[in-house]
């Protein structure tokens, strides 16, 4: 039997290149050698989108995003992560085998609980219960459909390291294997994209570049990235700058080795090597942005995909959950 990859993107805004290399991209590949199992995490978006408009769109922006990068739902199982009762039904299960403790040290509980207290305000101010035991609902997605793997960036290792230890809790008290336990795939290879400012590309430091822009804003974005005060004459030094870091994302060696020659003889100014940039982008996303358009212009069959995915992953969910509930008596 083939192994499962399972992952989640949560829908809180516009979906950018970062994403695309740092997890869309590596997790189709995976998609490739193993059962692929992906889902829009749109009740952990609801813990900071409170706009049902605005939700309601990054769903399907994020779900179009996706499928137009070449996800096959005739492949993977693509669905909603709201469409899957069965995970809340397990979350609640696995809340009585997590400490309070283990959600205390959640890097993004405490990060909130850190800012409150350099401002002088009580310490949960802010912090919603979607928050504080997001891990746990994590751990219920990942839990219930038995994943091997699961393909993620480096700031979500603790959360699988959390799911982790709450099924072997749970197995430890039943003194079988109950839930399977779950490993981290983090794709060493793939860079921290960075961003317009040079910091990880991130819609928290507005610095990104998305990728499902019209054509006019991708190039206004990107003559947006900040350079240093070279003059055109000089010779610049391409493993230090971050369009260059960007223009390897979208190129093959020989490209890459033209303008770093470039780079080196210098007479060529930041404006031609960001238009350069622009060139190769876009290249590659106009005819995944074409995709999009078309997916984005038929809601309904988007809707329909994602259901057909739910009709799949539903059974595999609730047989986890009825195994489970044989376990601990409540059959
Ligand atoms: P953002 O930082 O913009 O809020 P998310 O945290 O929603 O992005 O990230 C969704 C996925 O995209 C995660 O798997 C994350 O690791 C990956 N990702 C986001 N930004 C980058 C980046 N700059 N480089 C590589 N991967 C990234
Ligand atoms: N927490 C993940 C993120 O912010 C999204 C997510 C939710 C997820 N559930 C998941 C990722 C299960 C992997 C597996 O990026």
């Amino acid at each position: 039997m083939k192994k499962i990859s399972l992952t989640g993107i949560k829908p809180t805004g516009d979906l950018h290149i970062g994403n695309y290399f740092g997890a869309i991209r590596p997790a189709l590949e995976l998609a490739k050698e193993y059962d692929a199992r992906y889902f829009i995490a749109d009740y952990h978006a609801l813990n900071t989108m409170k706009k049902p408009e605005e939700l309601n769109s990054t769903i399907r922006h994020v779900a179009a995003g996706w499928l137009a990068s070449g996800l096959d739902p005739e492949k993977v199982i693509f669905y909603r992560q709201s469409s899957i009762p069965e995970t809340f039904e397990l979350t609640t299960m696995l809340m009585a085998f997590t400490s309070k403790g283990l959600m205390n040290r959640a890097h993004a509980y405490k990060a909130a609980v850190q800012e409150n207290s350099e401002k002088g305000d009580d310490t949960d101010a802010g912090v919603n219960m979607g928050l504080f035991t997001y891990p746990v609902l994590m751990a219920a997605d990942i839990i219930i459909f038995d994943s091997d793997v699961v393909p993620v960036g480096k700031d979500q290792v603790q959360h699988i390291e959390m799911a982790q230890d709450i099924a072997q809790s749970v197995n430890a008290n039943y003194g079988k294997q109950v839930l399977k336990i779950p490993q981290a795939a983090v794709q060493e290879s793939v860079a921290v994209v960075p961003g317009l400012d040079g910091r990880k590309m991130s819609k928290s430091y507005g610095n990104t570049i998305p990728l499902f822009a019209p054509e006019k804003t991708l190039h206004k974005t990107i003559m947006r990235i900040v350079t240093n005060s070279q003059s055109l004459e000089e010779p610049k030094d391409p493993d230090t700058c971050q369009i260059f870091q960007l223009y390897k994302l979208f190129t093959q060696a020989e490209e890459q080795d033209a303008l770093a020659k470039r780079y080196r003889a210098g007479g060529m100014g930041w404006g031609e090597a960001k238009e350069e940039l622009f060139r190769v982008v876009n290249r590659t996303i106009a005819p995944i942005k074409e995709q999009y358009d078309a997916i984005m212009a038929d809601i309904p069959a988007l809707d329909k995909i994602l259901e057909q995915g739910a009709q799949k992953a539903r059974p595999i969910a609730a047989a986890t959950v009825n195994r489970f509930r044989k376990a601990a008596g409540i059959d």
